[in-house]
């Protein structure tokens, strides 16, 4: 697809971003999710001529729109790639700052076409980069109950995980699932119409986040991805995450408590034999989350968390 995509995307927590990232002009930084460039159209602006930005992103329709936001830019390399491959998509680059900003973003959730969406009909596909991999039909089609039933508990905290894993196994035995719509409907079989009406939000809007994020394998990865990124950086680099959901922020988390620590000793042992040291220093006055100004404007921001590690 050669067209530029129409891409609406509200930068979260933008400032706090921006100002927690400390970016020096003349530094060297990197947003592994640019999607729309909204947070690097920042970090640019604030980067002189030596400056440099890497944007990376597993959607080619993101980095199309990034590139006609942004213009062809001396200073920006946009690398269409996963950023759990940070190792080898950066790998002779040593970083003052990066950025990722996890999830998906509103234009992919509001484009039918893509299928993260649970409102009206599309493909059912919620594949980030749609040229390859599994689509979400295919998952739902293909895998195991007891997985889909997992995911479901794992990925969203779905209570009724068992009920819908197991319509899901009954339907596509008589209709394969092709449709954003098949996936609405199943979760409405398995739901009880009372809970249904009694819960907020919609009754589809937690399967939908847990099938998307086994079809995108978003969370395995990750603490090893943070991990990496952090190998990357250069003494007093600091590095900012935002995550959407509980699941994902507590790997963030954990993963930045385990390298602000640095011994992995049980505490059982009188002297550390791991030999592991702190790598980061986390800042006071994280995690931050959205104000209320914020939060009226971009619903988005509401479950936005913005967590900081600082290389040592
Ligand atoms: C929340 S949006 C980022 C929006 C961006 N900060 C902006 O202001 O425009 C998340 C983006 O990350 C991308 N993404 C998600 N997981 C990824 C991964 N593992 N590797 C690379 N890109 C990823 C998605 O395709 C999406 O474009």
């Amino acid at each position: 697809m050669n067209q530029v995509p129409d891409y609406h995307h509200l930068p979260v927590l933008y400032e706090e971003t921006l100002e927690a990232m400390g970016i020096n002009p003349e530094g060297t930084f990197a947003d592994g999710t640019i999607g729309g460039g909204g947070h690097s159209a920042g970090i640019l602006e604030r980067l002189a001529g030596q400056g440099r930005l890497y944007g990376i992103d597993r959607d080619a329709d993101a980095l199309k729109a990034t590139l006609a936001r942004l213009g062809e830019d001396s200073r920006l390399t946009l690398i269409q790639g996963n950023f759990h491959d940070a190792l080898a998509l950066l790998h002779d680059v040593t970083l003052d700052g990066a950025l990722l900003d996890l999830g998906v973003s509103s234009w992919q959730l509001d484009n039918p076409d893509r299928g993260f969406s649970y409102h009206g009909e599309g493909p059912l596909d919620m594949r980030m980069d749609a040229s390859q991999g599994m689509t979400a039909a295919d998952w739902l089609n293909r895998e195991e109950e007891s997985a889909i039933r997992d995911a479901l508990y794992q990925y969203a905290d779905e209570r009724w995980a068992a009920r819908i894993a197991k319509i899901i196994a009954e339907t596509r035995l008589q209709h394969p699932f092709e449709t954003t719509g098949d996936l609405v409907r199943a979760v409405d079989r398995a739901i009880p119409r009372a809970v249904r009406q009694r819960d907020e939000g919609h009754p589809a809007r937690r399967t939908f986040q847990a099938v998307r994020i086994a079809v995108n394998d978003e969370i395995a990865p990750l603490s090893q991805a943070l991990e990496d990124w952090v190998s990357l950086m250069k003494p007093g680099g600091r590095f900012a995450v935002i995550s959407f959901h509980s699941i994902e922020d507590r790997v963030v988390k954990q993963t930045f408590r385990r390298l602000e620590r640095g011994c992995v000793c049980p505490p059982k042992l009188p002297v550390c034999v791991c030999g592991k040291q702190p790598q980061v220093r986390l800042p006071k006055g994280y995690p931050k989350t959205a104000s209320a100004c914020e939060a009226e404007e971009n619903p988005r921001a509401r479950s936005a968390r913005l967590r900081v590690a600082e290389k040592l």
